[in-house]
Formats: C-alpha cells, sequence, structure tokens
C-alpha cells in the first residue's frame, strides 16, 4: 500500500504564491481529487459538473456566487477558516482574490464526462457563451485553457441582445501579476 499522503495546507499556498502558479494538485484519484488553488481575479463564469464539490478556505474569504434553478444569483460567503459543499451539478463561480487560498476537493471525473463553463452579460445577464472541456489531467490545467478560448474571442464576449463586450479581464490580470 502506498504511503497516506499528509499535506501541510499553508506551506502549499506560500508555495504558490512564491511560483505564482494558480492551481496545486494534491491528489487525484477516482473517488477524491484534491487541490489548492489561487483566487483569479478575472473569474467571471459559472462552472457545472456533475461532482459534488467541498472547498475549505486556508487563507481570505471566498464569494461563492452560484444560480438557482430558477437563474437568480446568490452568493455564500465562505470565511478563512470556513468550509462548504456543493451539491453537483449547480452553476457556481468561487470569486476570490490572488491572495488567498481555497482547498477542493472532487472527484474525478468519469469517462466522457465534460465540465461547462457558462458566462453571463454583466450589463443585461443575457446568457453571452459556454466553453465545455475535459478534465481528464488537472495538472495540464484545462481550466486556463478554457479561459483563454473564451477572452481571445471578442465575438463570444459581446452579448447578443444589447451589444457589450465583456473586458478581455485576462489580458488586464497578466498586465497586473
Ligand atoms: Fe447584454
Amino acid at each position: 500500500m502506498q504511503q497516506l499522503p499528509v499535506l501541510k495546507l499553508q506551506e502549499i499556498a506560500d508555495e504558490l504564491a512564491a511560483s505564482g502558479q494558480r492551481v496545486k494538485v494534491l491528489w487525484q484519484e477516482p473517488g477524491s481529487l484534491a487541490f489548492v488553488a489561487r483566487g483569479r481575479e478575472y473569474r467571471s463564469e459559472f462552472h457545472i459538473n456533475d461532482s459534488d464539490e467541498v472547498t475549505y478556505m486556508i487563507r481570505g474569504t471566498m464569494n461563492l456566487h452560484y444560480r438557482t434553478p430558477e437563474g437568480k444569483e446568490e452568493i455564500a460567503v465562505i470565511p478563512e477558516g470556513s468550509t462548504n459543499w456543493m451539491p453537483p451539478g449547480v452553476p457556481h463561480s468561487p470569486r476570490f482574490p490572488p491572495d488567498a487560498f481555497a482547498l477542493i476537493v472532487e472527484r474525478q471525473r468519469h469517462a466522457g464526462e465534460v465540465d461547462k463553463f457558462h458566462w453571463y452579460c454583466q450589463s443585461c445577464g443575457n446568457f453571452l457563451h459556454e466553453e465545455t472541456f475535459v478534465v481528464s489531467d488537472y495538472r495540464v490545467d484545462p481550466v486556463s485553457k478554457a479561459y483563454a478560448r473564451f477572452f481571445e474571442d471578442e465575438d463570444a464576449r459581446t452579448c447578443k441582445k444589447c451589444g457589450t463586450v465583456m473586458p478581455n479581464a485576462l489580458a488586464q490580470a497578466k498586465k497586473t501579476t
């Protein structure tokens, strides 16, 4: 049997802060996938996946935006040292700054399972765009690739209802970090 991992969350947070990396995967097993994430200042999309999700705030506070089945946006505030459980299938948008750190526990995706990102217009709330991606290995950072595809596509960021263009927040974040 392999040695059981015992990992120090504060040290991992320090390591991420020093390296500038956004995510460190702790383990990836069929029933449990865990990683420590730094906040992404440009997050505005909602993530939809079929896994339960547990969040524990190691450092800083998370505003966990989520959408009800009626399409209403709500916010669960998760302060440092607090934890939250998110049922599968809830569109959610974890918003926390780059100097805040969260432990996220999900499970490995089943074969053929597809994760989705949905963006909404910040002016009128109209649905903007969907990106889909397969999380076969979290270490290749499929999430960052989905952001890049959206933000590099101005048409995807343009509201078809009111014409508002969502700014390329990824490019702005690169300038300041
Ligand atoms: Fe709009």
